[in-house]
């Protein structure tokens, strides 16, 4: 993807320390390498160091420079036991539950990264989405401004003209499953301003539903048109639109005659699905269909980045989460 090379060059203009939850596993151990060797971001790998050791010799992977910790024997956990509890004990956690909890490496990671001895986590390689996003929810929670946690996929589309020649955001794909009008007004906010940040795009939001400017009647076609209303009253100057179908968000002959003088209609460049299921199926027609390549999800909306991985995914893309990730710590301070 095009835009990766220049997050590559960000991430190391001011370099962050990322952790990585599952450091015993291969994929991440030969990223933890490569990430190091290009200067993306400071690496702590997070697992018994024993095994992390036998397989580096294994594999042959060089982590010089990279930082491993293990949680059964860190001298912080007493630290991250004590706080946890402290931010759970209305949710019912006792000090004797915040010990064993903050033991298992994604929860202790994400300790650090709340600490402030991360600056971001990066995880996901072998546990499921939810997995990943309940500690981040559950400890870091929201930015300041924001109320909704949402992720965005970066699609590029070979040989194409819609969206920016080819490259659209598309969410939420990964994380809301039925999002409410106030929370589908936060995610395209958050995505708005994800793709300014990370993207340097002139974002043009569409809010995608089965009807255009009242074509068709149903109470999840007017979630869409309240949300879109809710958030042109939080950010005016946001160029955002809808309810819009597909075709009319992207191409302008459809969009002169669904949703004639629309600031976004035939323009879209960011694309808001009204719930998850139509999101993750979306991303997957895009990118199975059109071959596109889909970056993501990226999370949006958390205090502090977290990123989650597919459980099929390369050491490559393991590296580039780490830079994106890396680069929006750097917004984030
Ligand atoms: N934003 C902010 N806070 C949230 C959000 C959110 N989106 N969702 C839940 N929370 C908060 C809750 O309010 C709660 O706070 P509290 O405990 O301090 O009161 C906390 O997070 C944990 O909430 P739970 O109810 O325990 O978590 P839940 O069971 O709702 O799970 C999750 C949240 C994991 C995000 C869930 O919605 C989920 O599984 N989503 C789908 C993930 C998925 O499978 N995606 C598809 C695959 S990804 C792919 O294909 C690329």
């Amino acid at each position: 993807m095009r835009l990766m090379k220049q997050i590559w060059e960000k991430a190391k203009t001011d370099k962050k320390t990322i952790v990585l939850a599952e450091g015993e596993e291969e994929r991440n151990l030969k990223a933890g390498e490569k990430i190091t060797k290009n200067g993306l971001a400071n690496v702590i790998m997070v697992g018994n160091i024993d095994v992390i050791k036998e397989k580096v010799s294994k594999l042959n992977v060089d982590l010089t420079g990279v930082t491993l910790v293990d949680p059964q024997t860190s001298d912080k956990l007493e630290k991250y036991a004590h706080e946890f509890y402290e931010l759970r004990k209305k949710k019912g956690i006792t000090p004797d539950k915040a010990n064993k909890i903050v033991r298992d490496p994604l929860y202790f990671a994400t300790m650090m990264v709340k600490l402030g001895d991360a600056d971001g986590l990066v995880s996901g390689s072998i546990h499921t989405t939810g997995d990943l996003l309940r500690p981040g929810l559950q400890i870091v929670k929201t930015a300041p401004g924001t109320s909704v946690v949402s992720s965005i996929f970066m699609m590029e589309v070979p040989n194409c003209d819609l969206g920016d020649n080819g490259f659209l955001l598309f969410s939420d794909c990964a994380v809301n499953p039925v999002p409410n009008t106030e929370q589908l007004a936060a995610i395209a906010i958050s995505t708005a301003e994800t793709a300014k940040s990370l993207c340097g795009m002139d974002p043009k939001v569409a809010m995608l539903s089965f009807s255009t400017k009242g074509s068709a009647q149903h109470e999840n076609v007017d979630k869409v048109r309240e949300a879109t209303k809710l958030a042109k009253q939080m950010q005016p100057d946001l160029k955002i639109d809808g309810e819009l179908q597909l075709d009319a968000s992207l191409i302008q002959e459809v969009a002169n005659l669904k949703a004639p003088g629309s600031p976004v209609a035939g323009k879209a460049n960011v694309l808001i699905f009204p719930e998850l299921q139509a999101g993750n199926i979306g991303y997957k027609l895009v990118q199975r269909f059109a071959k596109a390549e889909a970056i993501g999800p990226i999370c949006q909306g958390f205090a502090k980045p977290i990123n989650d991985l597919s459980r099929g995914c390369s050491s490559d893309d393991i590296v580039n989460v780490v830079a994106v990730t890396a680069v929006q710590a750097q917004a984030a301070k």
